[in-house]
């Protein structure tokens, strides 16, 4: 297949070079509001960048969907710079009414993102990034194939990056115990296909994607330029090489 070039591809999407370095610059923007506000939160949405853009390939996603997927994992959380620091960063177990105030941060993310076309679809993202396969999830309930492909994927990889990564409240889990905790809830809280796409790859890629997670290993997220083929390729080998 012919490969095209960057200025092609932004001809092709109707993008100029002024637009480009516009959504760079709102992008860096949020990101430094997120870094700011949490930090963890921010290397958690970078971590999770990889392994969506990883599933969501592997799912089928077209070079746009996975654009969006790819600002829809960077900013899924972007709306907890709306929730009291009192939940969260509370050790233990919330309670009903701190429950609620965090389960509006999909909500609030939404708002944020309010305005920017170019965000358009990771707006949508990013709002039902907590809808589970069942209907269990928040805020609308959204079940199965309601739920936008690119959402199913960010939860799995949203669940995995959090299992395996230490929590206040708990250590990170084992690659194997994460693994068996997608299985049991495929079908309950994740769409069983992207699961399954999970599998396909072999353990050493994700241990290898996750490697010195806890260390300041991933550099700073740097919006790249605009996709070519081989674009999820590039982000994975070059903006996030560790
Ligand atoms: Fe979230």
């Amino acid at each position: 297949m012919r490969r095209i070039g960057a200025s092609e591809a932004r001809h092709f999407l109707g993008h100029s070079d002024e637009s480009e370095e516009v959504e760079r610059a709102v992008l860096k923007t949020l990101l430094i509001a997120l870094k700011t506000r949490d930090a963890d939160t921010y290397d958690h949405s970078k971590r999770t960048v990889k392994i969506s853009l990883l599933l969501g390939r592997e799912c089928g996603l077209d070079y746009r969907e996975l654009r969006a997927l790819e600002f829809g994992a960077l900013l899924h959380d972007i709306g907890k710079i709306g929730v009291p620091d009192v939940v969260l960063r509370k050790p233990g177990k919330l309670n009903d009414f701190e429950l609620a105030m965090m389960r509006r941060h999909p909500s609030l993310g939404q708002e944020i993102l309010r305005g920017f076309s170019f965000l358009d679809d990771a707006r949508i993202i990013v709002a039902q990034h907590h809808e589970k396969w069942d209907g269990s999830g928040y805020p609308l309930g959204l079940r199965g194939e309601e739920i936008t492909l690119s959402a199913r994927v960010l939860l799995v990889a949203d669940a995995f990056d959090a299992m395996t990564t230490d929590r206040v409240y708990r250590p990170a889990k084992s690659f194997d115990e994460a693994a068996a905790e997608l299985d049991s809830c495929a079908g309950t809280d994740f769409d069983p296909g992207v699961v399954a796409a999970f599998h396909r790859f072999p353990r050493s890629d994700w241990e290898r994607l996750t490697r010195g997670k806890h260390l300041s290993a991933v550099p700073d997220y740097r919006p790249g330029p605009p996709a070519t083929d081989g674009f999820v390729d590039r982000v994975l080998l070059n903006r996030f090489a560790t």
